[in-house]
């Protein structure tokens, strides 16, 4: 069931910039001029702005800055999605709130995104800066009940469905580096980080994270992230409204989980990866544990696995590992 700012915000956005009568609002909440009045004044301490005019009504002249749980319920209206978001302020980490949550018992799916996290958590243990600066950090999760030989492939589905939704939604082209990572112009904007709970060969839960660089600016980042991070609105010039985005997002991940679960991706997944994918064709060292073997990328397979023809003239298939670009001497 909606919230009431829920339905406020809804009507709000589905007038664009035009003015929602107060009378029209309180009569489809059933409640005063008065209590739709109180909502909004909530909403402002939260960085709304309204613009209200006697005789016409209220209108949205500002939303706020972070992930609101309300607004991205708005912008999710058409969409019966079944799922519980919760939306905090400040988190160690989704994934590990998320974690706490599936093994609490909540049911599944559910998404959880925060404004900041404390400590958020990359590959390899590696911290993932995450300040109230206007970027997403957010996670989702799952109990699919599938082999943990797939759990390669989720990530790489889901790294090609952002990308395809990041590109409809800024018209610019991402590029993905195997096997989790989003770029703009050799930078990196986001990273995803799928965590899993095996019981019995069969993956029981299903944490997928994601930290993408929406709203941050450059002068934002550590001296030492500078030059390696981006974030959308800098790549386009304009920033972008994170709740719509995220509203975007939400139901791209889920259905694209459906998709996954049903095996519908499949046949297009290789493909549609290699629209996106920087490393193939380009020369590059592949480190797994102490081990750097060293060729050309040449695309993934069906799997997700990293083809790379080797400097001993072979072809062989990575699951795992992290790759380095070699630069042209
Ligand atoms: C990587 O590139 O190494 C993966 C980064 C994943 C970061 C996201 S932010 C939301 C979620 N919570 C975390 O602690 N990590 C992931």
């Amino acid at each position: 069931m909606s919230s009431t700012e829920t339905t406020i915000l809804r009507a709000l956005i589905e007038k664009e910039n035009g003015f929602v009568s107060g009378s029209i609002l309180a009569r489809s909440l059933d409640m005063s001029r008065v209590a739709v009045w109180q909502h909004m004044e909530k909403m402002r301490r939260h960085g709304f702005e309204f613009e209200a005019v006697r005789a016409r009504g209220y209108r949205l002249i500002k939303r706020p800055d972070n992930v609101y749980s309300d607004l991205i319920h708005a912008y999710l209206a058409a969409r019966k999605l079944n799922f519980d978001l919760i939306c905090c302020e400040e988190v160690d980490s989704t994934n590990d709130e998320t974690a706490r949550e599936l093994a609490a018992g909540r049911e599944a799916p559910f998404v959880v995104v925060a404004t900041k996290q404390t400590r958020g958590r990359g590959r390899f243990g590696r911290a993932w800066h995450s300040e109230a600066n206007g970027n997403l950090y957010i996670s989702f999760a799952f109990r699919p009940k599938l082999e943990p030989a797939r759990m390669q492939t989720f990530t790489l589905w889901m790294g090609v469905n952002l990308c395809e939704l990041i590109a409809n939604f800024t018209r610019t082209t991402p590029g993905l580096k195997w096997p989790n990572d989003i770029l703009f112009e050799g930078r990196k904007a986001g990273g995803m980080l799928t965590e899993a709970r095996i019981d019995a060969d069969q993956i029981r839960d299903l944490v997928f994270g994601l930290g993408l660089n929406i709203n941050s600016a450059s002068d934002d980042w550590p001296a030492a992230l500078n030059r390696r991070a981006i974030s959308l609105a800098e790549h386009t010039q304009t920033p972008l409204d994170i709740n719509k985005f995220t509203a975007a997002l939400i139901g791209r991940v889920l259905d694209a989980y459906e998709q996954f679960i049903s095996g519908a991706y499949s046949k297009t997944f290789a493909e549609r990866w290699h629209q996106y994918d920087i490393l193939r064709g380009k020369t590059i060292k592949l480190q797994r544990g102490t081990e750097i073997i060293a060729g050309t990328a040449a695309g993934i397979d069906d799997e997700g696995s990293l083809i790379v023809k080797t400097e001993r003239g072979r072809t062989e298939r990575f699951r795992a590992g992290e790759v380095t670009i070699e630069k042209k001497p």
